[in-house]
């Protein structure tokens, strides 16, 4: 093998190959390689260093929690903000704004028809029940919309992730009726914060930040024709919430609560004590594409 020197180096990884493979992964990765190369260039990186950080990278993939990192370092939101960069340029009517999924999305929940209760046996914090439409950007109610809707327990853990939980705990999937109508129950959820101990801490205590979540709860919210919204509304009042270690809050989807609301109407959900409840609609995009209704990727896990 000849002497290289990085430059050298560089050029070769990124133009080797035999087979066409595909143009569009061997860009990216060129692009990231060369990045990579320049970073431990420039900022000198030690070889302890940079074995460190494989080991860590490891350790991350094996605990699941690469998409915790990406949301901690903006990279969702970054999605979410180009996305809505293209909106704008296009003209496009603006719905709901959309905020990002985060890595506890678990596809196969219990579904009901119009109405559900999330949380079961006594109540685990303020009964809570939250209740709207499913609308376009027209305002047409959207007839049988599909919502999956989750949120954290009293200690701030989503099912299928925190140990001791039931399947599908505070997570169901309701099918509007006619007119667009969905309601639920459960109780508010307290905020989240990155499990202690794990690699995504690590990182997080080394760049000196905290990794809270205000409180939220997470939809996504499906219909023919219309656009695949991905979001979360926040409960208004946490000390977070202008300091979402994931930059998820947005203006637009912080609910308000009307504690002290009367039980009559509401006995289906258990409901007979006064209650605390949210008034929210829920505004979807026409999609100008079938991969604007039904993304791949996301599509490939609601069907998991
Ligand atoms: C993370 C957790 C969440 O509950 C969420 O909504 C978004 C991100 C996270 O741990 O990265
Ligand atoms: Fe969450």
């Amino acid at each position: 093998m000849t002497e290289l020197n990085q430059q050298q180096l560089l050029d070769i990884v990124n133009t080797k190959h035999t087979a066409p493979g595909d143009a569009r992964v061997r860009q990216l990765t060129a692009r990231i390689v060369s990045d990579l190369f320049k970073t431990i260039d420039e900022l000198d990186v030690s070889p302890d260093e940079f074995w460190k950080a494989v080991d860590w990278l490891n350790r991350l993939a094996q605990g699941g929690q690469v998409g915790l990192i990406t949301a901690g370092l903006g990279f969702d939101r970054l999605l979410d903000i180009r996305m809505d960069e293209a909106d704008q340029k296009a003209g496009r009517a603006a719905g709901t704004p959309r905020a990002i999924e985060g890595p506890l999305f678990v596809a196969g929940a219990p579904s009901f028809k119009v109405e559900a209760r999330l949380d079961a046996g006594e109540p685990k914090g303020e009964v809570f029940v939250m209740e709207g439409q499913v609308l376009d950007t027209d305002g047409q109610p959207v007839a049988h919309a599909q919502m999956d809707v989750w949120h954290a327990n009293e200690v701030g853990g989503y099912s299928h992730f925190f140990p001791g939980m039931q399947p599908y705990e505070l997570r169901r999937h309701i099918e509007t009726d006619a007119k667009g109508n969905y309601r639920f129950r459960s109780f508010l959820p307290p905020g989240y914060a990155i499990p202690p101990n794990s690699p995504t801490a690590e990182l997080f205590t080394a760049l000196g930040r905290h990794g809270n979540r205000p409180a939220h709860i997470h939809f996504l919210v499906v219909a023919p024709g219309l656009r695949t919204l991905t979001t979360q509304v926040n409960i208004p009042g946490d000390t977070y919430i202008d300091d979402d270690f994931a930059f998820a809050t947005r203006d637009g989807l912080i609910i308000e609560i009307e504690k002290n609301v009367a039980p009559a109407g509401y006995e289906s959900l258990g409901i007979s004590e006064p209650f605390t409840r949210s008034r929210f609609n829920f505004v979807l995009q026409q999609a100008l594409n079938d991969s604007e209704a039904s993304p791949a990727a996301r599509m490939a896990r609601v069907t998991a």
